[in-house]
């Protein structure tokens, strides 16, 4: 119909989905202490390695240990038994993922796994490590309620974390409220999520994040473009681009004509970054195809950075309907893992 796959229903169940995670992850023991830990690692691939970006900047401003995302098949050499390890893959087949799994138990690190069960699932439990077991069924990138709530929980439950129930109905409540707006029956004059997939149609899209605020929303931003609409898109974080390529906006022109900017801004932006960013976009407008910016909305850093990717993941989804293109299937991905296998 005119949901194949059923990304938009995945999409419209998120807070519904985020109220699951907590619940799932709350039944989960864990029999270590915050003393214990030194680091937290988060271990992962694509739709699976995103909440841990997303923890990590959760974290940044909260946690007195350090959140690190891992995208590979091996460990860096600090891990050892002071490390938490999120071990995350929503299929529980992806060889990195394995790979690092297997390395983590060879360095003795805390393991949690993260999955809907697979290859991970199935030597998690022979192994002993709790696994937090999330229903399956839909895309990865739809399921980042459940790949990234359970994380906060449990980091909060063992005391790395301040508790984030307030914060997490916060977030769901505020996520209810944004897909009234954001719902493929809102028209494109009242729906945020269908302009910007105009504006990015037939256009190269590229987003501009903030360093501590909406940086990995626009790492999610472009993912979900490239993954759903099946179409390139590019991301950097402020102030870093404004020492590199912020230079690039002077050749060629045509290309330049081609590019569609968005900014992704939080009112917690730092002060000389937001100043920067007015200079910035001084610099570009003319350059460009088009500069938007899109302020996050909500009270609690949890809620304006999960909702900003909200409106990014309808976006990609809307862009994808314009391309006439199903978001569901990944075919490329699909591709690789049978030429490597
Ligand atoms: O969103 C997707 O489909 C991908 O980015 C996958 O998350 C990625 O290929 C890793 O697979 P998994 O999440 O099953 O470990």
């Amino acid at each position: 119909g005119n949901d194949p796959g059923g990304m938009l229903k995945a999409l419209w169940n998120l807070p519904e989905q985020c109220e699951e995670a907590e619940r799932i992850a709350q039944a989960i023991d864990v029999n270590f202490t915050a003393t214990e830990i030194k680091n937290v690692m988060v271990t992962g691939l694509g739709g699976s390695a995103i909440g841990g970006d997303l923890l990590r900047v959760y974290a940044g401003d909260k946690a007195a240990v350090p959140v690190i995302v891992n995208r590979d098949y091996t460990l860096p050499a600090f891990v050892d038994a002071s490390t938490l390890l999120f071990a995350v893959s929503y299929s529980g087949n992806t060889e990195e993922t394995l790979s690092a799994y297997a390395q983590a138990k060879e360095k003795g690190a805390k393991i949690i796994v993260l999955t809907t069960g697979g290859k991970l699932g199935q030597l998690a439990e022979a192994d002993g490590y709790p696994v937090i077991k999330v229903p399956g069924g839909i895309s990865p990138r739809a399921a980042t309620g459940y790949l990234l709530i359970p994380t906060i929980v449990i980091m909060a439950k063992i005391g790395l974390l301040p508790d984030a129930g307030d914060e997490i109905k916060d977030l769901t409540g505020h996520l209810r409220v944004l897909r009234e707006h954001l719902k493929p029956a809102v028209p494109v004059e009242q729906n945020l999520a269908k302009q910007l997939a105009t504006k990015f149609y037939n256009r190269l899209p590229v987003i501009w994040g903030v360093s501590g605020t909406t940086e990995v929303v626009a790492q999610r931003w472009k993912g979900q473009i490239n993954e759903n609409a099946k179409a390139p898109a590019y991301w950097a974080v402020l102030p870093e681009l404004n020492h590199n390529e912020i230079v690039g906006f002077e050749k060629p022109e045509n290309v330049l004509k081609q590019l569609e900017v968005v900014i992704l801004r939080d009112r917690a932006d730092h002060p000389r970054v937001q100043k920067r960013i007015e200079i910035s976009k001084t610099i570009i407008k003319d350059a460009v195809s088009g500069v938007t910016e899109v302020y996050s909305s909500g009270n609690s850093t949890l809620a304006r950075t999960f909702s900003l990717t909200y409106t990014g993941d309808y976006t990609s989804v809307y862009l994808a309907t314009l391309y006439g293109i199903d978001p569901t299937p990944v075919k490329m991905i699909d591709f690789l893992k049978q030429k490597l296998a």
